[in-house]
């Protein structure tokens, strides 16, 4: 059967000309040297097969131009306007010398013709993927701002990284990104991938390597080692990617908050993550939003907590199993928390990172190896059960994050686990489906 290169973003660039014009600014080969589009050609779902059935020589978006494309004014227009109109950033809002100076780094980041292109397939194409991106941008210039002294340079950098942090995901069909949609191992790995393809669009480009192009290979790597794709840790992770992950983290909260429900569960959130973000940023952020007034009717989210005491004290009773659980297979198995076990890598890691949810838990103020004692002083105060549900809802999502990191890993070293090492992967087909009902 005939290969078929990068269809998926193939697909969207062809499509894209169908609507907006999209010439061949140059005449693109195939590796064997063969003339396979003049220059000055309209590109379209005509020309789909054929642009898939080859490598191209130069690579693609290299060779074309669109009409009405990005440029870096447009891409400062959007930026603004999203700014003062969203409310999804409304928090960022307010402060005029903070507000010119984001404006001067989108000004002054660079902006390469080919990478201008890649922008506005996604603003065309993917324009979740192009909006998501400006946000975060947008969120990690402020962050840079209010916590370090950014010079004008490095916040121009931040800018062109925020940016282009996902544009891997152009590459990633976007049925793998429906909401909802419960990804199978392999496709996880699909979405893994994208800070490596990121990084390899943006070596490309002396203005983009090595600063930026590290920066968006490092965005979802975590300070304690649990993130991807190298599992970097603290200081080996630049500090323009500590200030993205923790963007990235604040505006999916900010997309959907806008009541103070949404406000507890982000300093929950922060207080659940101490190990995973840099903390002067995660101070920024929680004064931040301890500072906004939300509209909300504080009634509601007592009445719904007190309505579901049974499912809270169920979903409690429920982690602490989990707990218990890795807590007798690391009897069996001979770990402890204070010996490295570098020939047991996959239980060692569920090891750390279990002990450290559960101390956060309990940092956080919940001992959940007593689920019946806490439910029981908790429910005479509405709060503490409007925060505790949004516990145990970062609880699930980071159990979950420690099953993905297993999976990870274990696919890095060929998807072999063997002797005591099986038993991570027993904990695991145990638990799988209890964490996801928590
Ligand atoms: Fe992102
Ligand atoms: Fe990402």
């Amino acid at each position: 059967m005939e290969k078929r290169y990068d269809e998926q973003y193939i697909r969207s660039i062809t499509r894209m000309g169908d609507s907006q014009g999209v010439v061949t600014n140059q005449a693109i080969f195939t590796s064997k040297n063969i003339k396979l589009i003049e220059k000055g050609v309209k590109v379209d779902s005509a020309l789909f097969e054929r642009l898939i059935s080859h490598k191209l020589i130069p690579k693609i978006d290299h060779c074309l131009t669109v009409e009405n494309g990005i440029s870096g004014d447009s891409l400062k227009a959007y930026a603004m306007n999203l700014l003062d109109s969203d409310p999804g950033v409304a928090v960022l809002r307010g402060d005029a010398r903070i507000r010119n100076r984001m404006l001067r780094a989108f000004d002054e980041m660079p902006l390469v013709a080919p990478m201008a292109f890649k922008l506005t397939v996604a603003w065309s194409q993917r324009p979740e993927v192009f909006e998501h991106s400006i946000r975060v941008a947008l969120v990690a210039l402020f962050l840079a701002i209010k916590s370090f002294f950014f010079s004008t340079k490095e916040l121009a950098t931040l800018a062109a990284a925020a940016v282009f942090h996902d544009i891997g995901i152009l590459h990633v069909s976007p049925e793998l990104l429906r909401p909802g949609r419960r990804l199978e191992k392999a496709e996880r790995h699909h979405l893994y991938a994208h800070p490596i393809t990121g990084f390899l669009i943006l070596r490309e480009f002396v203005d983009y390597h090595p600063e930026i192009s590290r920066t968006v290979f490092e965005h979802h790597e975590r300070l304690d080692g649990s993130g991807y794709p190298r599992g970097l840790k603290a200081e080996q992770i630049c500090l323009g990617a500590q200030v993205l992950m923790l963007a990235e983290a604040a505006n999916a909260i900010f997309e959907q908050s806008r009541n103070s429900r949404n406000l507890a569960r982000f300093s929950v959130l922060l207080k659940l993550n101490q190990k995973k973000f840099n903390s002067e940023l995660s101070n920024c952020l929680l004064s931040l939003v301890q500072d906004i007034q939300y509209e909300d009717d504080p009634c509601d989210a007592q009445a719904s907590a007190f309505s579901a005491i049974p499912t809270l004290e169920a979903r409690l009773k429920e982690v602490a199993r989990v707990f218990l659980d890795w807590n007798s297979i690391r009897r069996k198995c001979g770990i402890d928390t204070e010996t490295a076990h570098a020939d047991m890598p996959l239980l060692s890691i569920i090891n750390e990172r279990i002990d450290d949810l559960q101390r956060m838990l309990l940092h956080a103020g919940f001992d959940v190896s007593n689920p019946g004692i806490l439910i029981a002083i908790l429910q005479d105060d509405p709060e503490a059960m409007v925060e505790l549900n949004i516990l145990l809802g970062e609880a699930r999502w980071q159990l979950r994050e420690i099953i993905h990191e297993v999976y990870r890993r274990l696919a890095e070293q060929g998807g072999l686990a063997e002797g005591a090492e099986s038993s991570a992967l027993e904990w695991i087909a145990r638990n799988e489906v209890a964490i996801e009902q928590i």
